[in-house]
């Protein structure tokens, strides 16, 4: 769909102390939490999947074991956001706003697909991988923060509980997503073993969160709100506002793991077409699901105006695209073989995603 694959990633356009018993304790806690929570996964996985597919649970073992796993990628990261966030001082007013929306009950999808990127290519995850994946989660934290403040989508509901502007104010709000931003890049500057890997993934994160990605999808999606939408500006909305962030993680994977560049080329288009399949699940789901199984207020697109893959083309043709673009990052799999099943199920798994 969005040509091929040369140099650069084609949809890109421009491109890319305390007392030592205190301190035994708490990690003694820590790792008993951790273990605990991956046997309370196995539970819970039956129950409700990370992204909700639960009937596919049921049909397949190879899905409950990627479940299970996908759950025990989103602990890690889980783990590693509030050590990061622990090891700091920061104001207490701020630390608790930043605690209450990092720590809530996001799905973590792109710090796993960092995670998978960097084991696919590297064999595991290493440390350079666990720190870019809490950079990616911290920006993509503050993105939402913004994006419910009441000068953008103005959303009461994120994640479960009350958005960050409601619970705190909306100063609090706004500086809580500035911290996040600026966190980010602290951790990649301070936690990167090798100066050059930590240049490639600031560079990384700011190219596909800033001005030409993210932000410039924002932009364009509040401007086209009650303006007559074109499939064009609807495709340049949705890789800007989220594709982007998902071929950063699939990119900043790729970086941590020593890809190849062939590799990484690669990982880049996967990322961007199961981000962009992402972007049209979220629309498909603000129409069909209820706020309740979001954890964020449903129906608010069509309030709106949005412009919405479901309000252009319609929910059938939403579904088809979705389909096709899954089935095109899957194409871009073939290189890795078998080792990149995990990724293939991750994209059917986002696909299918009910939350
Ligand atoms: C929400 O992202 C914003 C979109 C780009 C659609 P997620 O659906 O990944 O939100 P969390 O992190 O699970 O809360
Ligand atoms: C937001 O898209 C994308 C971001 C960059 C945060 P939406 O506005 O559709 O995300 P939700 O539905 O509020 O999570
Ligand atoms: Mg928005
Ligand atoms: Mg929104
Ligand atoms: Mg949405």
């Amino acid at each position: 769909m969005f040509g091929q694959i040369e140099g650069q990633p084609t949809l890109a356009g421009s491109g890319n102390t305390k007392n030592k018993n205190h301190f035994a304790v708490y990690y003694l806690f820590l790792i008993v939490y951790y273990d605990f929570s991956i046997i309370d996964d196995r539970r819970q996985v039956v129950k409700s999947g990370q992204l909700g597919v639960e009937a596919n649970m049921a049909k397949s073992t190879s899905t409950i074991d990627f479940n299970t796993r996908l759950r025990r990628k989103a602990q890690s990261v889980n783990y590693s956001l509030q050590r990061i966030l622990d090891s700091r001082r920061i104001n207490s007013e701020l630390k608790e706003a930043l605690k209450y929306t990092l720590g809530a009950p996001g799905k973590r999808v792109r710090s796993v697909l960092v995670l998978w990127c960097c084991e696919l290519v590297g064999g595991q995850v290493n440390s350079n991988a666990e720190v870019a994946s809490c950079a990616i989660e911290m920006v993509h934290t503050y993105s939402l923060i913004h994006d419910d403040l009441p000068a953008m989508d103005d959303d009461d509901l994120r994640r479960g509980q009350p958005t960050c502007h409601k619970a705190f104010d909306e100063a609090t709000a706004i500086l809580t997503g500035d911290a996040l931003l600026t966190l980010a890049f602290e951790i990649l500057a301070e936690g990167i073993d090798q100066p050059v890997v930590a240049v490639k993934l600031i560079n990384q994160l700011a190219q596909d969160a800033g001005a030409a990605g993210m932000i410039a999808g924002q932009m364009a999606d509040l401007r086209a709100e009650k303006s007559v939408g074109t499939k064009k500006m609807l495709e340049y909305i949705h890789i800007n506002k989220t594709a982007k962030m998902f071929r950063c993680a699939a990119a900043m994977g790729a970086i941590c793991g020593g890809a190849t560049q062939k590799q990484f080329e690669y990982l880049c288009e996967y990322g961007l077409h199961v981000g962009l399949a992402f972007q049209i699940a979220d629309d498909i789901l603000d129409e069909t699901a209820s706020s309740e199984q979001l954890g964020k207020t449903a129906g608010k697109d069509l309030k709106a105006a949005k412009c919405t893959y479901p309000a252009i083309v319609g929910l059938e043709k939403a579904r088809e695209v979705q389909e096709k673009l899954t089935s095109e990052a899957m194409g871009m799999l073939k290189p890795f073989g078998q080792k990149a099943d995990t990724l293939r199920q991750f994209a059917t798994a986002l696909m299918e995603r009910t939350k």
